[in-house]
């Protein structure tokens, strides 16, 4: 922390049951709120706090990544995300987050060839795909190929070893997209493709995904440059769920591997990275520009649990600042594959125009978020819905393995461990199953 707790300012919270007042320490970070420091609060009061959902609480101390959701800010270690996204690469990025430094020129291509030299996958682990069925998700086999990875790569799991922390990340940031990749061949059935040193880390995904054995693919710059601006719009994101997903499991000790898996799961979910998914199959299920007005009525009612996709988050109260850039690069490459008319995107803007100025998100700060647009451009560059989420793992394992790695430099970490308010039954006898009822 920024000050020693006994220099702190406090907070002081008066119990009215008894009159007994408990003075917290209130913490102050770089920047951003300040945090009362409740880590005596049950000891000296017998209360646990409540908070499902962790909407007032922070979990742990960071270095990595600041958002300010009222002014729609995100900064990677001090740097602002449009920034990252206009001038520097994906590895840089990841880099960054990592080391907490920008790297120099010898230091890019140092890890540069590190990450390439990593990128293939155990000859035996190409096996596992053949376990799954071919219609399966691909979340489904990322999740399980990654948590494998902790039953191949037994010289980088001791956690207590530096050295073998900082290969575990680089073997996950690696081999991630090659496994995606690998993920994708195995639903269309085609063969598996090898990584290619010679390209960068965005044009070797693109290969891997769309290239085939029988004819020489050539990546287009324009799109490899948008696939590594989608990986560094999704690098990192602070305490989201998945994150803090990864911190939970990792927190009990257990390899980084497994972890990311954790995080893999996690971020499934459509209210999280699966949003990406959902925001295309919601465009098309739209279907015309006429519909919206339903489409948007049926989000404001109560009594219909339908959402609109790609909208809101917990965090932002403002318009997310990586789907300022998603935006953009959106129209980029619809240009770039010469697509005019994309009936998706007239649906997705003036969805977007008509969701900005509707009393209802307007007061409930409801704006676009990152995966409003990543759809649209993820489809014309010919993935399936269903790799949408698989692209937002690929580049989020780097923040989850940079978080991971704090978690366990942190000489504070404890294993995590809420409490509860439990509701459930008191203590009653047992009763035998001939006089049960
Ligand atoms: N459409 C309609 N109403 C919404 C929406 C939406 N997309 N999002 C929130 N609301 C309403 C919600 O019904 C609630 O209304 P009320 O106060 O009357 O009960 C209010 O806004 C606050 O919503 P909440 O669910 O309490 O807010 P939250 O912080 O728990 O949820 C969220 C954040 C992102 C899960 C939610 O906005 C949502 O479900 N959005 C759609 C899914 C989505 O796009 N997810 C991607 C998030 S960005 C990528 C990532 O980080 O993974």
């Amino acid at each position: 922390m920024t000050q020693p707790a006994d220099k702190a300012d406090t907070f002081t919270l008066t119990d009215n049951r008894t009159g007994k007042q408990v003075i917290l320490p209130v913490l102050k970070g770089s920047t951003g709120p300040d945090v009362i420091d409740i880590r005596k609060l049950y000891a000296e009061t017998g209360c646990f706090t409540y908070d499902p959902g962790f909407t007032s609480t922070g979990s742990c101390e960071s270095q990595i990544t600041y958002i300010d959701g009222d002014e729609g800010i995100l900064l990677h270690r001090g740097y602002a995300i449009d920034d990252l996204a206009e001038h520097a690469t994906f590895p840089e990025v990841c880099f960054l987050l990592l080391n907490n430094h920008l790297p120099n020129a010898k230091e890019k291509e140092d890890f540069e060839n590190i990450l390439r030299r990593h990128s293939m996958v155990h000859e035996q682990l190409t096996r596992f795909y053949s376990g799954f069925r071919r219609d399966a998700h691909p979340m489904a086999i990322l999740c399980g190929v990654t948590g494998a990875l902790s039953a191949f790569y037994h010289d980088s799991t001791d956690i207590d070893d530096p050295v073998q922390r900082k290969i575990a990340a680089h073997r996950l940031i690696a081999k991630i997209p090659t496994i995606a990749a690998m993920a994708y061949k195995y639903s269309a059935g085609q063969p598996f493709m090898y990584p290619r040193n010679d390209l960068s880390y965005a044009e070797n995904f693109l290969y891997m995904t769309f290239g085939t054995p029988c004819e020489p693919y050539k990546v287009n710059p324009v799109l490899s440059k948008a696939m590594d601006k989608i990986f560094i719009l999704h690098a990192d994101h602070e305490q989201n769920a998945s994150t803090s997903t990864v911190r939970l499991a990792g927190s009990s000790g257990a390899n980084p591997f497994a972890c990311i898996a954790a995080g893999i799961a996690s971020l499934w979910g459509p209210a999280h990275g699966g949003a990406n998914e959902a925001v295309l199959n919601m465009l098309e299920e739209i279907g015309s520009v006429d519909r919206i007005p339903e489409i948007v009525r049926r989000a404001k009612d109560k009594n219909d649990n339908f959402r609109l996709m790609g909208f809101g988050h917990r965090v932002y109260k403002n318009y997310d600042p990586r789907a300022q850039v998603m935006r953009k690069t959106c129209h980029e490459v619809l240009a770039e594959l010469g697509i005019k008319d994309e009936p998706l995107l007239d649906i997705a803007m003036e969805l977007e125009k008509i969701a900005l100025e509707d009393d209802y998100f307007v007061q409930k700060k409801l704006y676009p978020n990152v995966d409003f647009y990543s759809g649209i451009i993820l489809k014309a560059m010919g993935f399936p819905t269903s790799m949408f989420t698989v692209l937002f793992a690929l580049a989020r394992t780097v923040g989850w393995i940079s978080q991971w790695k704090e978690m366990i430099e942190d000489p504070q970490q404890k294993i995590g461990r809420p409490r509860q308010l439990y509701t459930g039954q008191t203590k009653r006898d047992f009763v035998p199953l001939a006089q049960r009822g």
